[in-house]
């Protein structure tokens, strides 16, 4: 059974006898898998809970926990989650609305788009959610719709603590030079002065980077962006200005496993860094903002597609399976820095074992040849109707679905207590709704 990710040296990641068993379910309990569902999206709901309820245990009781909608954005995905009082990051207006659909209130929703428009900041001011500017221009521009009202909503400024870049450089926002935020060296006496000159704003916000980035990069940047909010805050109440940064975003980015035997980073080792080394952002004087993504979802999902064929050659053989670059861009066109684990059952759900003595390219339907999943891998015999199950890909899969070849996104089904109940996510694409995105 799975390792829980609440318990230390644990990978986090669902055994693959719990995928197997909840397959087997699916199969037997579902008469919503037909023939056509050649491959299904699965996410275990129940683990979801988990991780979040783990998250909400460990930082103080008022932190806002905005999960980043980006990793997941399926609606009843994000319903299951703001019941459990928590709120949503938002990247773009339709992720802002997404999280109003969710039923969140606007108090736990952050908007933090990198390019906002009039109308994206007066829409954002009008629902009265928190607010994140990228930019000295965002904040001027902010500044200007707000005018001289007092906003229902909370306002902060992204920072680029400059800490360098992780392991994944595409995912990586906080290196010399970013295309986020506002760097801290060059801007640091700007950014105090926008800190003196509008009352409103009373936020930092950083982020360092998706995967690839380990703890102490993280914690690297919250101290660079710290040390700046006491700087702020000295000087705020030197000036008798009545107020003071109290609004802390630490943003998301902790990594996850999607190893078979690594060791997952822990959010309690993380928080407890944190709680160690920066004592008072775990005290009244702030609130504190997450935006987690990954790690949340990442770890709770797995995706099953049929074999529809194994084509055999002498010293290699393909799967030919229906989902590739259209469900795993990342790994089909950065193959190195992305790895998911791939088990096979057999079309009875049971887990196949032993080794063939060929090893196996596993490659998705859409015609071009970078379309392959796994390369030269090690695995059992495959065999045509057998079912390829790739690991871990409950975050940044679907929500970056690729509309290429125009393949029908698969079914997506939601599942609690190990597969007792299931809940269908998403049906299967229709071809009419298809053929309506290109009209
Ligand atoms: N907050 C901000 C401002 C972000 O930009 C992100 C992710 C998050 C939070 C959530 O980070 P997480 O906890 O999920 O690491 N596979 C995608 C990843 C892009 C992530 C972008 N930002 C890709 O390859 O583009």
């Amino acid at each position: 059974m799975r390792k829980s990710g609440l318990k230390k040296n644990s990978s986090s990641r669902i055994s693959d006898e719990e995928i197997s068993l909840v397959f087997k379910r699916a199969l037997t309990q579902l008469n919503v898998i037909n023939e056509n569902d050649t491959a299904l999206i699965f996410h275990d709901i129940s683990y979801l809970i988990e991780r979040i309820n783990e998250i909400k245990s460990l930082f103080p009781k008022n932190a806002i926990h905005a999960i980043a909608i980006k990793a997941n954005p399926l609606l009843k995905v994000l319903r299951q989650i703001e019941k459990l009082d928590v709120g949503f990051e938002a990247a773009s207006l339709p992720e802002l609305y997404f999280a109003e659909k969710s039923g969140v209130s606007p108090d736990k929703i952050i908007f933090d788009s990198p390019a906002k428009t009039v109308n994206e900041i007066a829409y954002a001011l009008n629902l009265g959610c928190h607010i994140n500017a990228d930019s000295l221009y965002e904040l001027d521009r902010i500044a200007k719709i707000i005018g001289e009202e007092k906003p229902k909503s909370t306002i902060g400024i992204r920072i680029n603590p400059q800490v360098g870049t992780g392991n994944i450089a595409l995912t990586s926002v906080a290196g010399e030079y970013s295309k986020f935020g506002v760097a801290l060296k060059e801007n640091r006496a700007a950014l105090k002065a926008k800190f003196e000159q509008y009352e409103w704003l009373t936020g930092v916000h950083l982020h360092i980077g998706s995967q690839g980035c380990s703890i102490e990069m993280l914690v690297k940047g919250v101290e660079k962006v710290l040390d700046f909010t006491y700087e702020v805050n000295e000087s705020l109440k030197n000036n008798n200005a009545g107020r003071q940064i109290n609004i802390f975003d630490l943003g998301g980015g902790l990594p996850v496993s999607y190893h078979r035997d690594e060791e997952a980073v822990l959010m309690s080792d993380y928080v407890k860094t944190l709680k160690h080394q920066f004592k008072e952002l775990f005290t009244v004087d702030f609130k504190l903002i997450t935006e987690f993504g990954r790690t949340i979802h990442a770890n709770t999902g797995w995706v099953a597609s049929k074999v529809e064929y194994v084509k055999r050659e002498p010293d290699i053989n393909t799967a030919m399976i229906h989902v590739g670059a259209d469900l795993f861009l990342r790994k089909c066109y950065r193959p190195d820095d992305w790895h998911h684990e791939i088990i096979v059952l057999d079309s009875h759900g049971n887990i196949k074992t032993g080794i063939d003595k060929n090893k196996y390219m596993i490659a998705g339907p859409l015609c071009f040849a970078g379309d392959v999943i796994a390369t030269e891998i090690i695995l059992p015999p495959v065999e045509q109707g057998d079912y390829i199950i790739i690991q871990d890909t409950g975050a940044y899969t679907l929500s970056m679905w690729s509309r290429y070849n125009s393949r029908q996104i698969p079914k997506v089904i939601g599942y609690f207590n190990e597969g007792k109940t299931f809940e269908i996510l998403r049906e299967r694409e229709s071809l009419d709704t298809l053929l309506a995105f290109w009209s």
